[in-house]
């Protein structure tokens, strides 16, 4: 392996990329999500704690007949918090009207689906953080005191409208809690994180989505799945439909452990999960920054990702995995990254420096 290396050999052609192990929503997502998404408590699979609490505050929100406080669950991509908007939803018997903070750019958008709402519905904003400032202060009164303050005329006439709203709760699902406005954060009462999943909830997700999907598979291979699932229910599923394609091409259909290990293999994600921009992003950090720290623009750079997609889909696993470590001055490759990357010895590769 050498050690110096161009930027370049960072950086992968387009179609090089491997969206599987991508926990970001795709067009296909939102289909194939739909149909095996679960819509109750029950089938909500692992985030115990997280559901224990919900269940206590859905059952006292009813004995005293009043909406949900408004709620906000943040968290990586793919853990499952538009899904648990739903199971939320169907709990309370409660209609619920989804939307996503782009959506919403327009004040007529924000107004529009606010005095749609209908008396104990649930309002699903998704990537809240992105709401832009308008927004956020015709969202404020809304969710404080159920109205809207309009402002009409100009300069000297301006008069100002107070119009109610039926009382009604607030989901928001965020990917990044730190860029929500304080204001706006303190306006939920409810915050939950969403963590990510073991490896036996994992199998437990991936055998379930292979009942309603017809697919044959054992325990073992449902592990073998969930081990390289990087702790998300979105790409378990994806990864379940993936190596089902390989075992009905090159077997009988069935996914074992071995044909699991196959497929994999041949998607190039590894034994944690990481797929190419991953290995990439490690072996940048360690072959030309001597393992960190580094800022976040120079990787995004060097290995030709935008900083978002490293901040929001790559990081927070490989933070979780302890593979990475976030510094003040930087990224710091972690010493088991250089173990599992296949590289000596940390020390080794320290003095070649
Ligand atoms: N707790 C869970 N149990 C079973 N499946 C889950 C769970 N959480 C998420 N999923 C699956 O993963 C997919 C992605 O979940 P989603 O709620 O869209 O994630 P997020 O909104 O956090 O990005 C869903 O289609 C769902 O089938
Ligand atoms: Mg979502």
């Amino acid at each position: 392996m050498s050690i110096i290396a161009d930027d370049n050999d960072f950086k992968q052609p387009r179609e090089a990329k491997n969206p599987v192990t991508k926990a970001e929503t795709t067009e296909f997502d939102k289909n194939f999500e739909n149909c095996i998404r679960p819509k109750s408590f029950d089938t909500y699979i692992g985030q115990s704690a997280l559901k224990e609490a919900l269940q206590i505050t859905i059952e006292a929100s009813k004995k005293r007949e009043l909406p949900l406080d408004h709620l906000l669950f943040y968290g990586p991509p793919g853990l499952g918090k538009t899904t648990l908007a739903g199971v939320i939803a169907e709990q309370m018997g409660a209609e619920i009207k989804i939307t996503s903070a782009p959506a919403l750019e327009r004040p007529r958008d924000i107004i529009g689906i606010l005095m749609s709402l209908k008396g104990g519905e649930i309002l699903f904003i998704d990537e809240i953080h992105r709401l832009n400032k308008v927004a956020e202060e015709i969202l404020y009164p809304a969710m404080e005191d159920f109205v809207l303050d309009m402002t009409t005329g100009k300069s000297q006439t301006v008069k100002t409208l107070r119009i109610p709203l039926p009382k009604f709760t607030l989901i928001g699902a965020t990917t990044k809690a730190g860029a929500l406005s304080g204001p706006l954060r303190d306006r939920f009462g409810i915050i939950h994180r969403l963590e990510f999943y073991t490896e036996d909830e994992l199998a437990q997700v991936i055998k379930r989505t292979a009942g309603i999907l017809n697919i044959e598979i054992d325990t073992k291979g449902a592990h073998a799945i969930a081990r390289r699932s990087r702790g998300t229910p979105r790409i378990a599923n994806r990864l379940v439909k993936r190596v089902s394609d390989y075992a009905l091409v090159k077997h009988d259909g069935k996914i074992t452990e071995t044909i699991a290990n196959q497929a994999l293999d041949i998607l190039k994600i590894d034994e944690l999960g990481l797929d190419n921009t991953d290995r990439n992003l490690l072996k940048l950090i360690i072959e030309k920054y001597n393992g960190g720290p580094v800022g976040i623009e120079t990787i995004a750079t060097a290995i030709g990702e935008d900083t978002r997609t490293i901040e929001d889909v790559c990081e927070p696993y490989l933070l979780q995995a302890g593979l990475l470590q976030r510094t003040p001055r930087g990224r710091k490759v972690s010493p088991s990254a250089y173990g599992h990357l296949g590289y000596k010895k940390y020390s080794d590769q320290q003095t070649l420096f």
